[in-house]
């Protein structure tokens, strides 16, 4: 969602924060500002609209070497220059930029009104400027102003905050939305995620929540909530600079599509030994996992897709109980779960406020949580009993595909070790976990159906609807697809059971009407395909997607995988429709790294 960057060095603070907020464009914004300080006063530029016209209005003189920047995803109020942070108080000495919502900003903003404060934004962030200006009057030491401030915000929120009074320092503050911090020989700095920073420092502190910290040129000093010195934990980031950058590909989307060999190689690394499971992480949990009853898999959009063709393998593996749900819902359905409960939490980013609120629910409740998370270090990997790490690397395109993919991947792993805790043999696991180690060149060999799946989504150019059918462990790959072509190229699809279509959704299919087919499950695929010729039979084209041996002569546009175990084909199916939707995309001149609306890491709820 919204970008945070802040500067405070020996060098003018502007190249950094606006290549910081460039790098973090991906998250989804709709306006920009930044505000940089000398002595005397606060110079502030905001604009509606992308970084580049925020370049446009910022006049000269802009050497300043303290400052911060913001990119705003409108939830309070719509994109506007009033709407745009950083927000100011009277008086223009106090700048403050914010991530996050303050839920009971209403309340606030009464009683600061009360106070004789003006408002003149309709967001919620203005509030935070105008209680430290409130708390700073009272006192004027703006470590306790801010302190007093953060007691009184309901909801979440990364904030920087600048002044006249002290010019040459940034405070921070977080809670339940992510913020780093860094240090170089160039000063010391922050942003809402770690891109921002690669270019200066590798070593990174994720702020935990409700602690602050205080900026300065040559020092970094955090705090807990209560003002007591906090422990600075370091991590190191082994990415580098090129991997949050296009190398060639015309998009990010592109690049992390044909990333996804490598990223599954490195996230299958050391897992194995002959057929014995390597997770050290799940061995140090010391669980009973003889008590482990039923297991859930909670998580949003994507993941959540992830989630259900876990679920499927686990109830088929180990044959338990298994329960998979948006993690949005579980947050408020008063889940009947406890101590004899596991729950696997997946992520990409980590802070994804409803997963985020689910896994607090699920500890309060005595669960066993375990966490599948792509970024180093985020909120979700800190509070979970146990994190494995998907190795995708920085994914910047908004639409998953590499996080997809190594998710399905890890799951899987995840579900054999369960399996091997509960004293469970798994059939077939030889060949099963020879084939995770051939899923790299099968993908690279997928990758080679690229012009194929160009073509296929020519179709698309005069259709508004298109439907993704599968059963089973194909009907995940059917939920990502549509959600992948929604996502990037704004034409309405639908993922339905296959076996369901006759229920309802048949009443859709119209002569051209665009199908994607997934049947790459042999014990349901003769299934699959008698439902997809009640498609063509009303004048569907259908795209199917199968393996080598299904005969499907009748159909024109058959996709088949390279030949590998029924339970990781969902993988190779992935990263067809991933193309499908991207070349959509294309075709209709879309945006595909920022798709409208959307946001890369959905902090709020
Ligand atoms: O960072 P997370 O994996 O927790 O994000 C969850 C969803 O917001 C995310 O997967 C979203 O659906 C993507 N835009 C899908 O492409």
């Amino acid at each position: 969602m919204c970008g945070i960057t802040g500067f405070t060095g020996k060098q003018p603070a502007l190249p950094f924060l606006l290549q910081g907020l460039s790098k973090l464009e991906y998250r989804g914004y709709d306006s920009a500002g930044v505000t940089l300080v000398n002595s005397k006063k606060l110079r502030t530029w905001k604009t509606k609209g992308r970084l580049s016209e925020l370049e446009k209005v910022l006049s000269d003189d802009l050497d300043q070497s303290c400052g911060i920047g913001h990119t705003r995803w409108a939830t309070h109020g719509v994109p506007s220059n009033m709407n745009a942070h950083p927000h100011m108080n009277r008086g223009n000495t106090i700048s403050v930029v914010h991530n996050g919502i303050v839920e009971n900003y209403a309340a606030l903003k009464k009683e600061l009104l009360d106070e004789g404060y003006e408002f003149h934004s309709d967001t919620d962030s203005e509030v935070i400027v105008q209680l430290l200006d409130y708390y700073y009057r009272k006192k004027p030491v703006m470590k306790e102003a801010l302190m007093r401030t953060c007691r009184r915000l309901e909801g979440s929120y990364a904030l920087c905050v600048t002044s006249v009074y002290e010019p040459n320092t940034i405070y921070v503050a977080k809670k339940e939305s992510p913020m780093v911090l860094g240090q170089s020989a160039e000063g010391t700095f922050c942003a809402s995620d770690a891109p921002a920073m690669l270019e200066y420092t590798k070593e990174i502190m994720p702020l935990q929540d409700g602690q602050f910290a205080i900026l300065n040129k040559d020092s970094l000093e955090v705090f807990e909530a209560d003002g007591r010195p906090a422990e600075k934990k370091w991590i190191h980031f082994p990415y580098d600079v090129q991997a949050a950058q296009k190398g060639g590909y015309d998009s990010f989307m592109l690049k992390e599509i044909h990333e996804q060999p490598g990223a599954i190689r490195e996230t299958l690394r050391g897992r194995f030994r002959g057929t014995k499971v390597i997770l050290p992480q799940i061995d140090k949990l010391n669980a009973d996992w003889d008590s482990i009853r039923e297991t859930w898999f909670i998580a949003c959009g994507t993941a959540y897709h992830a989630c259900i063709y876990a679920s499927g393998l686990y109830q088929r593996y180990t044959g338990k109980p298994a329960f998979v749900m948006p993690a949005s819902e579980f947050r408020y359905c008063d889940p009947a779960v406890g101590p004899h409960t596991l729950c696997i939490f997946v992520s990409q980013s980590g802070e994804t406020a409803d997963t985020l609120a689910a896994l607090k629910l699920a500890r309060a409740k005595g669960c066993l949580t375990i966490a599948v998370v792509n970024v180093l270090g985020s909120s979700i990997a800190r509070q979970t009993d146990a994190v494995l790490y998907t190795a995708a690397g920085p994914e910047i395109a908004v639409a998953s595909t590499k996080a997809y993919t190594t998710q399905l991947v890890l799951l899987h792993v995840l579900v054999l070790k369960l399996a091997e805790l509960f004293g469970i043999k798994v059939k077939g696991i030889s060949a099963l976990i020879r084939d995770l180690k051939r899923l790299p060149d099968v993908i690279e060999e997928t990758l080679q159906k690229e012009p194929v799946m160009k073509k296929c989504a020519k179709m698309l150019k005069d259709q508004r609807d298109a439907y993704f059918i599968g059963r089973q462990l194909d009907y995940p790959t059917a939920l990502e697809g549509a959600l992948k072509l929604k996502e990037i190229s704004y034409v309405h699809a639908d993922a339905y059971y296959a076996g369901e279509l006759k229920h309802g959704p048949i009443a859709l299919i119209e002569k051209n009407t665009v199908v994607l087919a997934m049947a790459t499950q042999p014990e349901i695929a003769a299934k699959t395909i008698s439902n997809i010729k009640e498609t063509v039979a009303r004048g569907a084209r259908v795209i199917l997607v199968t393996d080598e041996e299904m005969s499907a002569e009748e159909f024109k546009y058959v996709i088949r995988l390279p030949e590998i175990c029924p339970s990781l084909r969902p993988v190779p199916a992935a990263v067809l429709t991933q193309l499908f939707a991207y070349y959509a995309a294309k075709e209709k001149g879309c945006d595909i790294d920022k798709p409208r609306n959307l946001a890369k890491s959905v902090t709020v709820e």
